[in-house]
């Protein structure tokens, strides 16, 4: 891969300002915004459009909207696919479907509404593709999809945050029971709703290939195993029936990359006598093999274990406008429009990658049709356009209590709960609906 080496040397009082950040910070990912980031030149292929669900317009139409829709929506016809992931943010007066008091499971640095966020503008949108309408989400209809099933989110702090959202909106209408927790930060947490003995979990595993992160007293990179899947969550895989995976953001960190046992190379290591590789084919490698056990360990099924259903969530871009410690960091109170902004650079990279792995997975599952079924849930796009969604400083509690101070951290990374991420949840659901007329081979 053809990866450039742009302004190391300028930015490196940067990188070692924030490599001391990373000490102070919770929110470590923060800083990598500063790391220099190799990109790859942004290439215009079209991906296959994995994405397509087929739709009826019959049930998700909402009879409101009967009024001329546009040209686009009159060819709608029953089971015309519908893509999701293209498509523009409109006004919505109805709100999200919970605050950030209803709902117990909200990570405090993402509950925006508790900590003073004083615009509620970015609550009021909702996601419009193209060619149909997305149904508001259904908490009901959710958990019957998952009554008796184990579905569990790996990754790293984004998967935290849709699983977080799910959650909210399940709470609605059924309580859960915390029934496990362990790690720092509860970083592996298990809820049972005993309405529907549905189990939902997270995983934090933000390679999903065996890796060693950057600590304060051992090495300043992470270190990764790309041949061999994080057996944090790989253990339990034969009891999950749906795994959401969503990474991405810890693979732009300094790192060091082993492979069978040998170094194949590393990312922003001054120091070591490594080859610099990027960490664009690092993640294409980690995504590979973590499809690759899933299928191998699910197809082969293990006595007992039924198949699985996988999405992966891709890549959720950041919106720092100015410097992070700054106030106005992420300023914006609105969604970009449509064609405002336009995927380019690492984002599109990212997804790119994402989205290849996905249907390379597909092409190897298929000796296990009806067992395995992978989508990607390609939400890059989408989430582009919500410069608005993020914590920013509402990371904190009340950051401007005391006047504006000269330092403010700020979150343009993770989303408000709720927020524009609630939407990545409703168009799973709608994958979720759609698989759940062709029910797996077990079931
Ligand atoms: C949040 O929702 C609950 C239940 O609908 C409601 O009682 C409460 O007033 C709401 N809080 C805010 C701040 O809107
Ligand atoms: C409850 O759900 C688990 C999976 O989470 C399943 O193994 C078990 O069989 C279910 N119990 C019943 C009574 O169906
Ligand atoms: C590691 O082993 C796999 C499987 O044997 C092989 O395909 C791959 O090329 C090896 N990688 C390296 C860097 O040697
Ligand atoms: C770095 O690696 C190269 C190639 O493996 C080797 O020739 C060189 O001596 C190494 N340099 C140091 C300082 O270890």
């Amino acid at each position: 891969m053809g990866i450039s080496n742009p302004n190391r040397d300028q930015s490196l009082t940067k990188k070692l300002f924030s490599l001391f950040l990373y000490a102070l910070l919770p929110i470590s990912l923060l800083s990598l915004y500063f790391y220099p980031i190799p990109f790859l030149p942004s290439t215009q292929t079209e991906l296959p459009h994995s994405t397509i669900i087929s739709h009826s317009s019959a049930s998700s139409t909402p009879p409101s909207f009967t009024s001329t829709p546009p040209s686009s929506e009159k060819v709608e016809t029953l089971d015309t696919p519908c893509d999701y992931f293209n498509g523009k943010w409109i006004r919505d007066r109805r709100g999200p479907l919970y605050n950030g008091t209803t709902c117990g499971t909200i990570k405090e640095g993402q509950n925006c509404i508790k900590h003073g966020r004083p615009d509620s503008d970015y609550l009021n949108w909702r996601w419009k593709p193209n060619q149909c309408n997305l149904p508001r989400f259904e908490p009901n209809t959710f958990l019957q999809i998952i009554t008796n099933k184990h579905i569990a989110f790996v990754g790293d702090s984004m998967a935290r945050n849709q699983l977080e959202s799910l959650l909210c909106m399940l709470s609605t209408v059924s309580t859960p029971n915390l029934v496990y927790t362990s790690g720092v930060d509860n970083k592996f947490r298990k809820w049972n709703f005993v309405s529907h003995n549905a189990s939902v979990s997270v995983y934090w595993s933000p390679f999903l290939v065996q890796g060693v992160e950057k600590s304060n007293e051992g090495p300043n990179h992470n270190k990764l195993y790309l041949d061999l899947v994080d057996e944090k969550w790989g253990k339990e895989m034969e009891f999950m029936d749906f795994i959401v995976i969503s990474v991405g953001h810890w693979f732009l960190h300094p790192a060091v990359y082993y492979e069978n046992d040998s170094v194949l190379g590393c990312h922003y290591c001054p120091g070591f006598n490594h080859t610099e590789i990027g960490f664009y084919d690092v993640l294409r490698k980690a995504l590979r093999t973590t499809l690759n056990s899933i299928i191998d360990r699910k197809g082969n099924s293990i006595k007992g274990s039924n198949g699985v259903d996988v999405i992966v969530t891709t890549f959720s871009p950041a919106h720092f406008e100015g410097e992070w410690d700054k106030a106005g960091a992420c300023p914006k109170t609105k969604p970009y429009r449509n064609r405002e902004k336009e995927l380019e650079g690492m984002d599109d990279e990212i997804r790119k990658i994402e989205i290849e792995e996905v249907e390379s997975a597909k092409v190897k599952s298929s000796e296990f049709e009806g067992i395995i079924r992978l989508e990607a849930l390609d939400i890059t796009k989408l989430a582009l356009l919500r410069p608005d969604g993020h914590p920013g400083p509402y990371m904190n509690p009340f950051p401007f209590a005391n006047g504006v101070q000269e330092h403010v951290q700020n979150d343009c990374v993770h989303w408000c709960l709720p927020g524009p991420i609630d939407t990545w949840n409703e168009i799973f659901l709608e994958i979720m609906k759609k698989w759940k007329e062709n029910p797996r081979i077990e079931e």
